[in-house]
């Protein structure tokens, strides 16, 4: 799963099916709620204008996944479920033309202040849902999520299709989300994290609910074949798919990720694709 997430005390954490409208208004919701104190903790880490990955803190300058940094100039870029846009911010630092989409409105408006207190002009930023983008076929150069929308949607079949009509042929469409892997883990830094409880072939959403059963809260789970065949079906040619290693650098945890638990296992996937 993805955050270390605490339900409130009226409220249940379960396994249960959650169908894309209730996952989307679930996902806006607990993101409007959160953004806060999601940005106090994270923004640090994060930073105003870096593009990382992952909490093992795998940059985009280093790695490149998008293709060659020299030439992001000039490039339209995608990015979805973008948050404080800090990625977006970094994209456009190298000359690339980035639109960063998210859901939730408080995730956005924290994007504007960045922009307001660093003085720089405002990162174009779009409220949509990542299973309906609203924009043109072939838009866009380049499309990415750094532990965006994919997590949080119950239809990523349809986001995959979304995101391969948006782009131009040969766009390269590069994700990252918690490696699948750690579905089976219970959410813990700790020891108890090393341990699997439950089965990594169990697709059922976590969802955390009200007490009138209305979802607060939901991830939905792919197990690696998942994610590669929904690519695949979408018209996407998979590239590779980055492991990150927990560096020695890294001492703190970050949420459920931590050097303990990294030093067994993957605790990020990072999809990079070329749309046919
Ligand atoms: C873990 S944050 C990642 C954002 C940013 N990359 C970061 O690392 O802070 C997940 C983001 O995905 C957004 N999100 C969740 N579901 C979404 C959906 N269906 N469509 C678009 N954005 C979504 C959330 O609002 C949130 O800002």
């Amino acid at each position: 799963m993805t955050l270390d997430t605490t339900p409130d005390d009226d409220e249940l954490a379960l396994r249960r099916p959650a169908a894309a409208e209730e996952s989307s208004r679930a996902s806006r919701q607990w993101w409007d709620r959160n953004a806060d104190e999601y940005q106090e903790e994270h923004g640090e880490f994060l930073g105003d204008d870096r593009f990382t990955w992952c909490p093992e803190g795998l940059d985009e300058a280093a790695a490149q996944l998008l293709g060659p940094t020299a030439e992001l100039a000039g490039r339209r870029v995608l990015e979805i479920g973008a948050g404080a846009a800090q990625c977006s911010r970094w994209l456009a630092a190298r000359g690339a033309l980035p639109v960063a989409l998210d859901i939730s409105l408080r995730q956005l408006q924290h994007s504007r202040r960045i922009d307001e207190q660093r003085g720089t002009a405002p990162v174009p930023v779009v409220q949509a849902d990542g299973e309906q983008l609203p924009f043109a076929d072939g838009a866009f150069d380049l499309a990415c999520s750094a532990y965006g929308a994919v997590p949080f949607s119950a239809d990523t079949a349809r986001l995959m299709r979304e995101v391969h009509r948006v782009l131009k042929p040969g766009g390269r469409w590069v994700f990252s989300v918690t490696h699948p892997i750690r579905w089976a883990f219970p959410d813990e830094p700790g020891p108890e994290g090393l341990t699997a409880t439950s089965s990594y072939f169990d697709r059922t959403p976590y969802v955390e609910q009200d007490a009138n059963g209305r979802a607060t809260y939901v991830e939905h789970h792919r197990t690696v074949g998942d994610r590669v065949r929904e690519l695949v079906a979408a018209g996407f040619t998979l590239l590779d798919l980055v492991e990150p290693e927990w560096p020695n650098r890294l001492t703190e945890a970050w949420g459920p990720w931590s050097p303990l638990r990294g030093r067994h296992l993957p605790g990020t996937a990072i999809f990079v694709a070329r749309r046919g």
